[in-house]
């Protein structure tokens, strides 16, 4: 095996690549994909699979510990998941210092963050124990704290978790229950919840992933990295397009709008939200789980004839036998369908990208163990090419203009 990081530093030369289009920055055993095929492993295990079959804690136990759990570790796990989902009692006091019309995400950035402040010994990043504990705090206590940003958004008093619930029952009780009403879960809706939640646990080495990965090179504490993972989970082109996806088809509105707005896309004023994928040059195998979940949800909540739905699929159906998305591979993402069904299931738009950052905790920080574990690891140190002025003397102020 070549070592091209040896060959190119003794030759003293680098590659210059934008983007990271074809650059990988490590190596991993966690998650797999086959862009051209439209492929998803988890840890061996294809997505299709692990989302019709499995739960979203199980998926955590996998991406953390390569291995889906026997009963007896599943039972160990989910207790070490349950004990760590309260707050600190002081942590509503911090929620009390974000305005009341902050976006959720806002909140999202500042509160996870502020857990380093909460754990001094998730500073300990070499204690393999440790590690572990805040990988279960991080996967534990994210719903509370997305549920939290909610109902502090909402106006509404915070619900304590119960660790009676599973993980996607726990969250939505959280959410919706109100202190004095007896909730109920929904089962066909718990479900739906959970499989997103799996959707969108890991997807290797995307934008917030790096982020993380490279916070954590510098051996930063884990719950900071995990806040620089949602600053960058944020933007419109990665965690934000769900948002984004659901205006758009709010602002096409009806069928018949769609030509004139594809034409828009054709002409480049804007991009189509939801479409499109750095890897994924085929159809994204999660997109295909969330169209179905999507109809499943609509249809238990009792919404027959979904505008919104009814442009998704025809955009949809126009854009892949049109020239223009063809030549560039250009198919759905997961985050075409998941607005309209997070929509369904009671979230206003502004918690699109919570719901995506509570899922992708588990992939954050699976990754972020895997490098602090890896002996290669190095401090991520990307290199530049200069294009700014040559040098030049400093003349005193009086002397310049
Ligand atoms: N709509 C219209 N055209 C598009 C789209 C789109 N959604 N995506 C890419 N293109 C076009 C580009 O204009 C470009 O065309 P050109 O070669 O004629 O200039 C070509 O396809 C390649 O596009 P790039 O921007 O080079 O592709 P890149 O891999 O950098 O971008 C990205 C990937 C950011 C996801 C892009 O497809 C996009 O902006 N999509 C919309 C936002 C979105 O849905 N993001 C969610 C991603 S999935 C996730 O985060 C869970």
């Amino acid at each position: 095996v070549i070592d091209v990081r040896k060959l190119y530093a003794e030759a003293d030369v680098f590659t210059y690549d934008p983007g990271f289009t074809s650059t990988a920055s490590c190596e991993s055993k966690i998650t797999y994909i086959d862009g051209d095929a439209g492929v998803l492993l988890h840890r061996g295990y294809p997505i299709d699979q692990l989302a019709e079959k499995s739960s979203f804690l199980e998926v955590c136990y996998l991406l953390l510990h390569g291995e889906l759990p026997t009963a007896a570790q599943f039972e160990e796990f989910d207790h070490n998941i349950t004990y760590h989902t309260m707050l600190h009692e002081q942590f509503d006091r911090f929620f009390q210092g974000f305005r009341r019309d902050a976006h959720p995400m806002a909140i999202m950035v500042g509160a996870v963050g502020a857990l380093s402040a909460f754990y001094h010994d998730s500073t300990n990043i070499d204690d393999p124990q440790q590690r572990m504990i805040s990988a279960h705090r991080m996967i534990a206590k994210m719903p509370t704290i997305a549920a939290r940003a909610f109902k502090y958004f909402r106006g509404q008093p915070f619900v304590h978790p119960r660790n009676d619930l599973s993980y996607a029952e726990n969250f939505l009780r959280m959410c919706f229950s109100v202190p004095a009403e007896d909730w109920k879960p929904n089962p066909v809706l718990t479900r739906a919840m959970d499989r997103i939640f799996i959707l969108h646990a890991d997807h290797e080495q995307n934008a917030s992933t790096s982020t993380v990965r490279l916070a954590g090179s510098s051996g930063a504490n884990p719950f900071a990295c995990i806040a620089a993972g949602i600053a960058c989970l944020w933007g419109p082109a990665h965690g934000g397009a769900n948002e984004e996806a659901l205006n758009m088809l709010a602002e096409i509105g009806t069928v018949d709008r769609i030509p004139e707005y594809v034409q828009g896309v054709k002409d480049r004023r804007y991009r189509l939200m939801g479409f499109g994928h750095r890897v994924y040059k085929n159809y994204d195998p999660r997109a295909k789980v969330m169209q179905q979940t999507c109809h499943e949800v609509l249809k238990e909540v009792g919404i027959t004839n979904d505008p919104l739905l009814n442009v998704a699929m025809e955009l949809e159906k126009v854009a892949l036998s049109d020239e223009y998305f063809i030549e560039r591979k250009l198919y759905p993402n997961v985050d075409f369908y998941s607005g309209i069904t997070l929509r369904a299931l009671g979230f206003p738009p502004e918690m699109f990208t919570v719901l995506f950052a509570v899922a992708r905790t588990v992939g954050w920080i699976a990754q972020w163990k895997e490098m602090i574990e890896d002996p290669s690891q190095k401090i991520g140190r990307p290199r530049q090419i200069y294009t700014g002025a040559a040098q030049r003397d400093y003349s005193t102020i009086d002397k310049r203009g």
